[in-house]
């Protein structure tokens, strides 16, 4: 009943010294508070894991601390009446391994409310090649589509391309029937990578990532961006009439040097995406659609595979921006 299993823990001295990393054994009433008990299977490293795990930001809220945003596994325990043992599950955020013990463990236990029953067709390894980064993706395609943005309106560039976000916001407009432009930093090396998963054409980030003008010549009809500063700003300026932006990160910066001319002499949205707090209904929404709108020939050729002990490498290498695709902790 009361197994060890494996983590990740984060601590940090009282006195405000540096984090530490260690990989512990631990047991169930080590875990924190929760209605339900799952046995974790899989999880991944986003930009966000690889922030809280090299302490380059502080996202970790309590300490010690299991890190991991997201996981995928199956339920040992519940005393929550919408899951049973067996049921496969997904979570994402909800300040999971942040403020609460998280996926960088073979258990996690947490409330009910923040755990998806995995659709049918879509495994635990699947849900997490996918991960935060790939259901933040589908988020922001929704979110498109909600501002009435249809493939005959033109293109839909998607920034931070070879990234997380990036890809599976390529494969997923792709699929969908949108022409896909692709703008990555390392447009060169990883062109036949886009161009796998569906980008149509692929820019140079440098196009965008300078102090650019108020207002751009008109390029495309929406945009995916997981970039911010002023990548973001540029992709505004250069967004047709009417248009729509979906904003969800911040890998260039959190600033955002932007005048109000796209808004007021374009018509253009700049539409938030948030997938920590989005309600439940908009989770289950985004994962009904990857399971039908995500190519799982080309999830599979984005994802690549870890163990526990590799995730503090990875974490420093996602900050600097060499991971391409997903990457899957395998526990
Ligand atoms: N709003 C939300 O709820 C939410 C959810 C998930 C993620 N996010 C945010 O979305 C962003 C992407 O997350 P991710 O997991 O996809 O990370 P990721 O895999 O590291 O992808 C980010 C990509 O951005 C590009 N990039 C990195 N540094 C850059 C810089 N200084 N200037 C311009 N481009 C840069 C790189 O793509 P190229 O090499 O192709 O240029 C990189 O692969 C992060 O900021 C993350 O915090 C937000």
């Amino acid at each position: 009943m009361n197994q060890t299993f494996q983590a990740i823990r984060v601590s940090k001295p009282e006195d405000g010294g540096d984090q530490t990393v260690q990989f512990v054994d631990l047991s169930e009433d080590d875990l924190m508070d929760g209605d339900v008990t799952v046995a974790v299977e899989h999880s991944t490293v986003n930009y966000k894991d690889g922030l809280a795990v090299s302490g380059a930001s502080p996202i970790l809220r309590r300490f010690p601390m299991i890190p991991g945003i997201d996981f995928a596994g199956r339920v040992m325990r519940s005393d929550d009446p919408r899951f049973s043992p067996g049921d496969r599950v997904v979570l994402n955020g909800y300040g999971v391994g942040e403020a609460h013990f998280g996926g960088f463990a073979q258990r996690a236990r947490v409330k009910g409310d923040w755990l998806v029953a995995l659709p049918e067709s879509v495994t635990t390894e699947q849900a997490m090649g996918i991960g935060t980064a790939g259901y933040t993706a589908a988020l922001c395609v929704m979110a498109l589509e909600r501002a009435g943005i249809t493939p005959d309106q033109g293109d839909v560039l998607v920034t931070g391309a070879a990234g997380g976000v990036g890809s599976v916001a390529i494969a997923l407009l792709d699929r969908l029937g949108y022409r896909v432009v692709a703008s990555s930093r390392r447009a060169a090396e990883e062109e036949t990578y886009l161009r796998m998963l569906g980008a149509d054409e692929v820019i140079d980030t440098r196009e965008l990532a300078g102090s650019g003008r108020p207002l751009m010549k008109e390029r495309w009809a929406a945009a995916v961006d997981s970039v911010g500063s002023r990548t973001l700003a540029n992709v505004v300026a250069g967004t047709r009439y009417g248009g729509t932006v979906a904003a969800c990160g911040l890998a260039q910066g959190a600033d955002l040097p932007l005048t109000v001319m796209p808004f007021i002499l374009r018509g253009v949205t700049l539409a938030g995406v948030d997938s920590v707090m989005a309600p439940r209904q908009r989770r289950e929404e985004a994962w009904a659609r990857l399971a039908k709108d995500l190519d799982i020939a080309r999830l599979n050729q984005m994802t690549s595979h870890i163990g526990l002990d590799e995730v503090p490498r990875i974490a420093a290498e996602i900050l600097a921006g060499k991971v391409r695709g997903r990457v899957v902790v395998d526990l």
